[in-house]
């Protein structure tokens, strides 16, 4: 497994290109089931989960043509996405039990065939993550759901049909399984309390151009009307919000200067509300959005919630930043009830953390130390490299598989911004 070698206390100066956002890219590609024409996607970002999606979609028997290298420094690859016909409505453990997002294929297959057979994705390092949500949508719009020996077996032999659908919780997914199922569904279908993630509204534009009817994209009110098929389209990926509040905060962290190239402003609008509170300036540029650290970092409270609140998949970044921020900050997770394994690894490099129940309390320490950590999960792992970047001395983080999954060439985007930091390869 490679580990990255960080020599921490340079400072990033620097502009970095943001690619398409991994958690557009993946129900996108699984959009792909719906029609039997080409589904061409740009600005594809290239990483260890579009790659299983990829061949995850290959086995079910979509025709993937993938296409150009992005230059250097540049991002982006074009996917072509084909499904003439399904020859399998089976997701396999092996393949699911990788990467969760896999339960996105879930609508598209039922919608498409009739019927689909999909793993239980089974838990991950940040929580159990059912996937009771999903289920329950899809058996509103008439699928009979059956769990049988770690497969959810979904049937509708005569379609699916158009209903009502009101999420307890905000899911991400779930909206997102249950919108693309709708768009084939005879009828009208609403789905209430739904996520508004930008992500959510990328995938939703794409189906439009796909021939969907859908209204109320972006609110938490969706109104499909079904129609008996759709076509292809062309679509480039929303850029990586999440990506963006990670680089800003590594801008933050070593009292540098980045600018973003293609990060949206409106994207990050909580994350960047906070950043302002503890002395990060973010400003709007022709290209994107420049960060800076103007002057001390001060601690500030965080509560992750649903968009348009704090992302969740950028708490574990904001804790390294806070770690060494003058004064206190109170970060509370409401979405996941295991997110802060990053905490152990952050105390190991000298940060002062303690965990009360859903909240840590965060107190700002002068300087981290580095140290060799471990990485977790996706976003945790980031946290650890943040970390890194401003602690005194060298930092490894061991088993960076974790990074690889969200992250596209981080090592290579920081150290062309000032980063003294390289990938070491494991021995073969
Ligand atoms: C999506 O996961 C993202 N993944 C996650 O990003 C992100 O952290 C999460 O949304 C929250 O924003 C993708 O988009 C591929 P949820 P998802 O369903 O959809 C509970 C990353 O790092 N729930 O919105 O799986 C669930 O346990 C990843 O890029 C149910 O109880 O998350 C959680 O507490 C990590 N039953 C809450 O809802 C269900 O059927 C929100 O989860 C579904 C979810």
């Amino acid at each position: 497994m490679d580990s990255i070698r960080i020599r921490g206390g340079q400072t990033l100066r620097g502009k970095i290109h943001i690619s398409g956002a991994k958690n557009a890219s993946l129900p996108l590609l699984a959009a792909s089931l719906l029609t039997d024409e080409p589904l061409a996607l740009s600005n594809v970002p290239h990483l260890v989960d579009i790659v299983t999606m990829a061949s995850l979609l290959g086995q079910l028997g979509v025709d993937i043509k993938l296409n150009g290298m992005p230059a250097a420094g540049r991002t982006g690859r074009r996917m072509e996405l084909k499904a003439s016909n399904v020859s399998n409505i089976t997701a396999p453990y092996d393949l699911v039990r990788k990467m969760r997002a896999s339960i996105l294929v879930l609508g598209p297959l039922v919608a498409r065939t009739g019927e689909a057979r999909v793993s239980l994705p089974g838990g991950c390092a940040i929580g159990s993550r059912p996937v009771d949500l999903h289920m329950g949508a899809l058996r509103k719009l008439g699928a009979e759901m059956e769990l049988d020996s770690g497969y959810i077996h979904a049937r509708a032999p005569h379609g699916l049909r158009g209903a009502e659908i009101v999420f307890p919780t905000v899911t991400v997914t779930g909206t997102e399984n249950a919108m693309m199922a709708a768009t084939l569904a005879k009828g009208e279908t609403t789905i209430v309390n739904a996520a508004r993630e930008p992500e959510v509204v990328d995938l939703a534009q794409c189906l439009v151009k796909m021939g969907a009817e859908i209204d109320g994209i972006g609110s938490d009110r969706l109104r499909i009307t079904g129609k008996d098929k759709l076509r292809g389209a062309i679509h480039s990926i929303v850029p990586d919000r999440i990506e963006a509040g990670t680089f800003a905060m590594a801008a933050a962290i070593t009292e540098g200067e980045l600018e973003l190239i293609g990060a949206k402003l409106e994207h990050l609008n909580s994350a960047a509300i906070v950043l302002n509170e503890a002395g990060v300036t973010i400003t709007e540029t022709s290209e994107g959005l420049l960060v800076k650290c103007a002057g001390i970092l001060r601690g500030a409270d965080i509560m992750t919630e649903p968009f348009p609140g704090f992302p969740t998949d950028l708490q574990a970044q904001m804790m390294a930043l806070m770690s060494i921020a003058s004064g206190a900050s109170m970060i509370t997770e409401t979405i996941f009830e295991n997110r802060f394994m990053h905490v152990p690894e952050l105390r190991r490099m000298g940060a002062n953390i303690t965990i009360h129940n859903s909240s840590a309390l965060v107190r700002g320490v002068p300087i981290l130390r580095g140290a060799e950590v471990m990485a977790t999960d996706l976003r945790a792992s980031v946290s650890l490299a943040l970390a890194g970047l401003a602690a005194k001395g060298d930092t490894i983080i061991n088993r960076v598989y974790h990074l690889d999954r969200g992250y596209e060439r981080l090592e290579e985007k920081l150290a062309a911004c000032g980063a003294d930091m390289e990938r070491i390869k494991a021995a073969a």
